[in-house]
């Protein structure tokens, strides 16, 4: 009897634990963050979920983070979905380079961690820590400036590939000569920028643009799509993210297609490997340095190379999980990239004509298919160094950033410095200003990290901020050079030790597309059709009123005839 009284009573214990945690979680330590003193939009509820629509949904933010700047100041207080998701809100320059460069402080926070290793495992971008830092030492000399040179030809080609397909397609459709033909931009670019990965990322030909029923591609592609792209939302993600063995014991179809996918990938993927380190040490055997340029080879010899100590190396698994890594966090950034920039030229037409005279000045006499390896390399030199190319791609980078916003988590209390006043709300709602040089943030405040936000802020880029003019880049505004960001005071890499790393290999990506398509091709909005911004994940473009079919930008598509 006793023991039964002692058993229940531990069990009690036991369940009183989590319960007193999560009560403390959502009713006391909210209202002892001292952020939430800071001033913000209104909530009241115990589950917020409008603050993230407000901040995170497109065709709200712009306007929004501009209220918010006017309204507040540049530090506000705003609420996650969930009672103890208190964030700091920053669009001062001051306080974001800090968070982004102290990344041993803020790191990525639990749940989003959780959903990209769920779905890609622990490759750099979901890594903290000392797995990340050795992980991205072991992948920094594959993607060096020699590295990403080393590319070029084999990208330029892809660019060329695309050309023929299109014409090809064009051509098949019967359009009469100067007509043109509606084609999704959006699935295409798609296309070839997986065509790019597999074959600059692991040497493997998935011919993506050629047909798309490779096996691996479909793996990657479709597990993206569902797992990603075509979330349901609700609330089941939300608690999932915390608690990811919900989805071990209750999968649900989504769960059980991502698992089926990941079997390929490991299957295919890990013979891949396999394959590439037996290659690697054949040649080694011949007293001979194994030629691969492709990133998978590159990682495994950085991995062997004396530069890199011993408990810095990485297996097998942590190879898998950045070619995975790589397939996600590089393909569709840059594809959606590609889109957005070819949207915009066929809405500025002007800009695409100044574009393609710029282009048409540097190409070569000779058909670019013909060109040899070093021919190539010359040709995307000029092409490369082509200013207005350049601005524009800049100017759309800025624009339309492909990942509109990010986070991290406070993972000790912290002083953060801020460079303007601070609102501070009284009790009775009365704001005041209040100059101060830095403000506290305690362990567990999420950082909002508005990449969006910084690239439109008008109190920086002046009051043309929100529109689209490739001009400006000639001569940038002052202020703008506060902002932090690797890529020309654009947040759209981000900035500091977690920044992007494939910043050039997207920039060879897309001089190279465009060069092909905007000197073979004329574009235009295709009629009819209104299209539409959503942010999942990724800044995606739908077709209004068919959104339901999922991303998709078509534009009316005309081989450019010119006379060389
Ligand atoms: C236009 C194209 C691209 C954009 C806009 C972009 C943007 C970004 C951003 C914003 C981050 C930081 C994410 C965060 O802090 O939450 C990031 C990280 C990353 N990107 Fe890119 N990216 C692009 C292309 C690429 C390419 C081509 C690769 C090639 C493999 C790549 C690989 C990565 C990796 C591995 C990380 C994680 C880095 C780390 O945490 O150490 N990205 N990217
Ligand atoms: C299945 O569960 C996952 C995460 O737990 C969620 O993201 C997804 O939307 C769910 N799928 C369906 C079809 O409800
Ligand atoms: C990296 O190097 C270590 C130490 O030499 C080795 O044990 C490991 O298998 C290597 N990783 C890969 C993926 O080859």
């Amino acid at each position: 009897m006793t023991l039964l009284v002692l058993a229940a009573s531990c069990c009690l214990a036991c369940a009183l634990i989590p319960i007193t945690y999560l009560t403390y979680l959502t009713f006391i330590w909210p209202r002892r963050n001292p952020i939430t003193s800071l001033p913000g939009p209104p909530s009241n509820r115990l589950f917020e979920m409008r603050h993230m629509t407000l901040v995170m949904d497109p065709r709200k933010s712009t306007h929004m983070h501009q209220h918010f700047v006017d309204e507040y100041g540049r530090n506000t207080y705003i609420r996650g979905p969930l009672p103890w998701d208190q964030r700091l809100f920053t669009l001062d320059p001051v306080t974001m380079s800090h968070v982004l460069q102290h990344t041993t402080i803020y790191e990525k926070p639990y749940p989003s961690r959780q959903l990209i290793s769920g779905l890609i495992g622990v490759g750099m971008l979901s890594a903290e820590g000392q797995v990340h830092k050795r992980q991205r030492r072991v992948a920094i000399p594959a993607f060096s400036i020699q590295a990403m040179r080393a590319l070029v030809p084999l990208v330029f080609r892809k660019g060329t590939v695309l050309k023929e397909k299109w014409m090809s397609i064009i051509k098949e459709a019967g359009v009469a000569s100067g007509e043109g033909h509606v084609m999704d931009v959006c699935r295409w670019a798609s296309r070839a920028t997986f065509d790019v990965m597999g074959t600059a990322g692991f040497d493997y030909e998935f011919n993506a643009i050629q047909n798309d029923d490779n096996e691996l591609l479909k793996a990657y592609v479709e597990m993206f799509e569902v797992a990603v792209s075509r979330q349901s939302g609700g609330w089941r993600p939300i608690i999932t993210a915390y608690l990811p063995w919900l989805d071990k014991l209750f999968p649900n179809d989504t769960v059980r297609f991502v698992a089926k996918c990941q079997t390929v990938i490991e299957r295919v993927a890990g013979r891949l490997i396999q394959e590439k380190k037996r290659k690697i040490a054949e040649a080694e055997e011949k007293g001979q340095v194994y030629q691969g340029k492709d990133l998978l080879s590159l990682l495994l010899k950085s991995n062997s190379s004396i530069d890199i100590p011993l408990e810095q190396r990485i297996s097998d698994q942590d190879i898998l999980h950045n070619i995975n890594t790589f397939m996600f966090a590089g393909t569709d950034t840059t594809s959606l990239a590609l889109t957005w920039i070819l949207y915009l030229c066929a809405v500025y037409q002007d800009v695409q004509d100044r574009l393609r005279t710029e282009l048409l000045s540097v190409l070569p006499p000779a058909p670019v298919e013909s060109l040899t390896e070093d021919e190539i390399q010359s040709l995307y030199a000029s092409v490369s160094e082509s200013p207005y190319l350049e601005n524009v791609i800049r100017e759309a980078m800025r624009l339309i950033p492909p990942v509109h916003s990010s986070i991290r988590v406070a993972t000790k209390d912290d002083m953060v410095p801020v460079s303007t006043p601070i609102k501070r709300k009284a009790a009775d709602g009365v704001i005041t200003e209040e100059a101060v040089s830095q403000i506290f943030v305690p362990k567990g405040t999420f950082i909002h990290v508005p990449i969006e936000g910084f690239n439109l802020d008008k109190g920086f880029w002046g009051p043309t901020a929100w529109g689209f003019n490739p001009d400006r880049w000639n001569d940038l505004p002052e202020p703008v050079k506060a902002i932090p960001g690797l890529y020309n005071h654009l947040l759209t890499f981000s900035a500091g030790p977690r920044a992007c790393i494939g910043t050039r290999m997207s920039a060879i990506e897309l001089k190279s597309f465009l060069f092909a398509l905007i000197t073979n091709f004329k574009f235009s909005p295709a009629p009819g059709v209104e299209i539409g911004k959503a942010n999942v994940v990724l800044t995606r473009p739908y077709v209004r009123g068919k959104e339901r079919a999922g991303s998709a930008l078509p534009l009316l598509v005309t081989p450019y005839v010119h006379d060389t």
